[in-house]
């Protein structure tokens, strides 16, 4: 019999605003969208920094009210998810603006979410975990302006929670949650501590690196309706072209972001890749690091990362990714190797000789090594033991596995969490 194949792809992004200085216009942009009074929110470490007690000013000089909303949580959870919810009810909001990184962003969206379509937080969040509910309408208008370069949160239709008492990371998207304008301002990431660098960074180049090693969308089989075409829907020619740029970014300008927080070129640049990213995964979607990234944050809460606030200790997002990613890619060579090749040339910045299976994950090792990054799942506080428990949590991330560019089964997840102990 033969398969009805997709035939169809969809994009969309976030407009950005990009430039130094470019956080100065918030109040111009919310202005523009209608609003007239917006919750601001973001989280107490970058509160501390003082970035959106600035943009708080600047939105109200264009007279619009703004409520500050400072308790964000660094992984948020269906509660503080709730709360967020609760003080924009309270404070009758009509928009919002978030200022932080994919923690603030995220809770925004949620926050937008909920208290424009009331219901229980769960029932919005992807199934398995929660009951997938759709959003009837659009959102209020939210205006994001990230202050790391890494999640991509403000391109994306995600909003990524952690469920403590099934110890997985689990997420709600749907397109309504995309962000209706970002601004992007590297003037917000100086004095970003390396290791925050480091880590977001390696998302940007994992967020690339999965789509354009994504199975292509052709190849999955036509939805019933529009309404059931995921998110996710695997590589496709736009969402390539958006992933390529911010590959050959991360090659050229992540070390030396790490190595300088006064190195503003290299830090804009980071930061525009880790939006063009965005993009390109919001599109075609990521896979098999990231799938093995939400067991590595939530099984274990034991590693205390350096350069983060140190009231809890947990694992940062993009070096939860990172330490599976070369055996990933090893694992996945040989379903596309010509773009695995072309994504070791993007990184490296130029041919690579003899190219093989060992070229891509190889690289990624030395990146990984340069920026100072964990060498492995053991550093971040795993054992041989805690497999079992990461394949599954691994496995439980059926939306993402289904994009990977070839079946994934949990022999093969054991063995890639396995090789990913230490990686040199
Ligand atoms: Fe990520």
């Amino acid at each position: 019999m033969a398969v009805d194949h997709e035939t169809i792809f969809t994009m969309e992004a976030t407009p950005v605003k990009f430039g130094r200085g470019a956080s100065a216009e918030a109040g111009w942009e919310l202005r523009r969208l209608g609003v007239r009074r917006a919750m601001l929110v973001t989280d107490p470490g970058v509160a501390a920094m003082g970035y959106p007690e600035r943009i708080k000013t600047a939105i109200e000089s264009e007279g619009i009210d703004v409520v500050l909303y400072d308790r964000t949580r660094v992984e948020p959870t269906a509660d503080s998810f709730q709360d967020a919810v609760d003080y924009a009810l309270e404070h009758e909001v009509d928009g919002f603006v978030s200022v932080g990184g994919g923690s603030s962003i995220d809770t925004a969206k949620a926050a937008d979410l909920v208290c424009t379509h009331p219901a229980p937080v769960m029932d919005y969040v992807n199934p398995p975990v929660g009951r997938g509910r759709k959003p009837p309408a659009p959102l209020k208008p939210h205006l994001a302006v990230p202050t790391t370069s890494g999640t991509g949160s403000e391109a994306t239709t995600v909003a990524v929670l952690d469920i403590p008492d099934l110890r997985v990371k689990t997420g709600i998207s749907h397109r309504y949650l995309r962000p209706t304008q970002a601004i992007v301002d590297p003037d917000l990431t100086r004095s970003l501590p390396p290791e925050v660098t480091s880590s977001t960074g390696l998302d940007v180049v994992c967020h690339a690196a999965e789509s354009f090693l994504s199975k292509p969308f052709d190849t999955r089989q036509r939805p019933d309706s529009p309404d059931d075409r995921p998110p996710y829907q695997g590589a496709n020619p736009v969402a390539d072209v958006w992933s390529a740029k911010a590959l050959e970014f991360g090659g050229r300008y992540l070390r030396r972001a790490v190595a300088d927080d006064q190195d503003l070129e290299a830090r804009g640049f980071m930061m525009l890749a880790a939006t063009m990213a965005g993009v390109g995964f919001g599109s075609a979607g990521v896979h098999i690091p990231h799938s093995c990234a939400y067991p590595i944050a939530s099984v274990k809460h034991a590693y205390q990362p350096p350069g983060y606030p140190d009231d809890h200790p947990f694992v940062p997002h993009g070096h939860s990714v990172i330490v599976t990613s070369p055996a990933a890619f090893r694992f996945t060579y040989d379903a596309m190797p010509e773009r695995h090749h072309t994504v070791a040339e993007l990184l490296a910045g130029g041919p690579v000789r003899d190219p093989g299976p060992d070229t891509l994950p190889n690289l990624l090792r030395e990146l990984m090594r340069d920026v100072r990054a964990p060498r492995g799942v053991a550093e971040l506080g795993y054992g041989e033991d805690d497999i079992p428990d990461l394949v599954a949590g691994a496995l439980k991330q059926e939306r993402l596995l289904a994009v990977a560019p070839k079946p994934v089964t949990e022999h093969d997840i054991r063995h890639i969490i396995a090789a990913s102990m230490t990686n040199w």
